[in-house]
């Protein structure tokens, strides 16, 4: 135990703290075959996330990645493209040429066509199939399936492959059923990484190190004392360019069913056996299974007007009678002994307010308060903040300083990860560097299983058929605004209100 006494002391505390967490665990050199090598995940996310991971030190020389599109390029004119990925999403201080180079230097190109024959022996032959080989698909679904038979047909797959693919894992529950059945004709479960970049994000994590590192909160993680739990990811985005893939799945599909889900499971589960994949996914299962089908006025739809020079949702589709959703909000349940009774609100949209995704966690009001001149004390708020300004905070009652009498005021406790990491936070690693890495390891905690991913297929079907049958149309909100206003019935009915969407 280090008892904080004086400023120098303090900062050794930070550096214990720090070089913990630039423990860089290698890899041993392993095989990435990253389909979409030219997409937007690709060049956004994937490759400069690859560079960091080179950068430093975890990704070891002797690892191939080989990406795959469809595009006839030059090797040349690809290592031009991963170059300008690298500088354009990356902090230049991260860059430094002759790292580049060596990280260019792991890496190739190969045109292919998914749908046909040609070209798949030569992959074979550029891959030691010794190593552990990822084969990623970083493309629109319509093309897993042929992926999928071309690696079966080809001799591609060893004990040492991995699966990842990306969302969206189906439609419904049908697809995903059908996705999973051919995953599994030619790969074990075990060998199959469903990736949810929300769980790798750093404060998803910590939701779980706070639940269950500290003997703080979990005897009071249930009904007894939580009065509600509001979830919300808000963007300040809109579709961008994927209006034909977005107008196709809504909200409902695109954020609910999978990262909502992931954060709903995490915050709701009981606490697993071991931090261990299957331990932790089957608790996850559990609260899926647990969730009550919805009233439709447990539902609220909302899609974007048009808002000054900001085009409405139907135009930056390019469909002016689209009646699909760009927000919804959800109050729901999930029937078992620790939250009976429990409202969870969720919420998401595009182009409201602030881009904020937060986990609040609210407290039930004191049941009997001593001080006369304050009859009702508001319960605490645990927020959890997955971005920006990733860390957590906690109102709670005091004192106000000063004389004039026992007048209380409610403070936050600000754990900003930030703060307390100096400002090292962002700069660890993004979520798609963690997974990946991840599946190098072969640890599928973070990635859903498909059990998990067909229990949310399931309820998400039960509620999109629900708001069909009850014809519900979406509200149209103002762009920057907190979305429609029908959101605030669903909480205001309960006597309850939303947290403010802000930074
Ligand atoms: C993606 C959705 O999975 O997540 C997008 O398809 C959404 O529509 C994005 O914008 C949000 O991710 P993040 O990490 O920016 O919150």
């Amino acid at each position: 135990m280090i008892h904080v006494q004086d400023a120098s002391n303090f900062l050794k505390i930070i550096k214990v703290g720090l070089t913990t967490l630039y423990k860089i665990i290698p890899v041993e050199p392993f095989n990435l075959v990253l389909f979409g090598g030219t997409g937007d995940l690709a060049r956004r996310e994937i490759l400069p996330g690859l560079y960091r991971r080179f950068h430093v030190g975890q990704v070891q020389p002797g690892s191939k990645i080989i990406a795959i599109a469809r595009k006839h390029l030059t090797e040349q004119e690809f290592l031009n493209f991963v170059r300008e990925a690298i500088t354009e999403n990356l902090d230049s201080k991260l860059i430094e040429e002759t790292n580049l180079v060596k990280f260019l230097s792991l890496i190739s190109y190969r045109s292919l066509d998914a749908n046909n024959k040609n070209n798949w022996e030569s992959l074979k032959g550029s891959l030691d199939l010794s190593l552990t080989t990822a084969y990623y698909l970083s493309v629109g679904p319509s093309i897993f399936s042929s992926i999928i038979s071309n690696l079966a047909h080809h001799d591609l797959i060893r004990v040492n492959s991995r699966i990842v693919v990306e969302k969206p894992f189906g439609h419904d529950l049908a697809s995903a059923k059908e996705l999973n059945r051919k995953l599994s004709k030619v790969f074990d479960e075990g060998q199959i990484y469903r990736i949810d970049h929300y769980l790798g994000k750093e404060t998803v994590q910590n939701l779980m190190a706070l639940r269950f590192g500290n003997v703080l909160f979990e005897p009071l993680w249930n009904s007894q004392y939580i009065d509600h739990i509001q979830i919300t990811v808000a963007e300040k985005g809109g579709v961008g360019g994927r209006g034909e893939y977005y107008d196709n799945s809504g909200a409902m599909r695109d954020m609910v069913q999978n990262h909502l889900m992931q954060l709903l499971c995490l915050v709701a589960m009981e606490p697993p056996s071991k931090f261990s994949p299957d331990a932790v996914r089957d608790e996850k299962l559990k609260v899926i299974r647990s969730l009550e089908p919805l009233a439709a006025n447990d539902i609220v739809l909302g899609q974007y007007g048009q808002g000054g020079s900001v085009p409405s949702y139907r135009e930056d589709v390019g469909n002016n009678t689209s009646t699909t959703e760009s927000y919804i909000a959800l109050k729901c349940n999930i029937s078992n002994w620790r939250w009976a009774n429990t409202a969870f609100y969720l919420r998401t949209g595009k182009r409201l307010r602030k881009r904020v995704s937060e986990i609040a966690v609210v407290f039930k009001k004191l049941p009997h308060s001593i001080f006369l001149d304050h009859p009702q004390i508001n319960g605490n708020v645990l927020a959890i903040r997955l971005q920006p300004n990733e860390g957590i905070n906690m109102t709670v009652t005091i004192k106000e300083p000063g004389p004039g009498g026992m007048r209380l005021i409610e403070v936050p406790l600000d754990m900003s990860f930030a703060k307390s990491l100096h400002g090292e936070v962002g700069n660890l690693t993004n979520a798609y560097e963690r997974l990946i890495m991840d599946v190098i390891r072969g640890n599928q905690t973070l990635f859903m299983r498909g059990d998990e991913v067909e229990a949310a297929w399931k309820w998400t079907d039960t509620v999109i058929s629900c708001w069909q049958n009850n014809r519900k149309q979406p509200q149209i909100y103002d762009p920057n605004t907190s979305g429609p206003e029908d959101a605030y019935m669903l909480t205001n009915k309960d006597q309850r209100r939303w947290r403010e969407i802000e930074v």
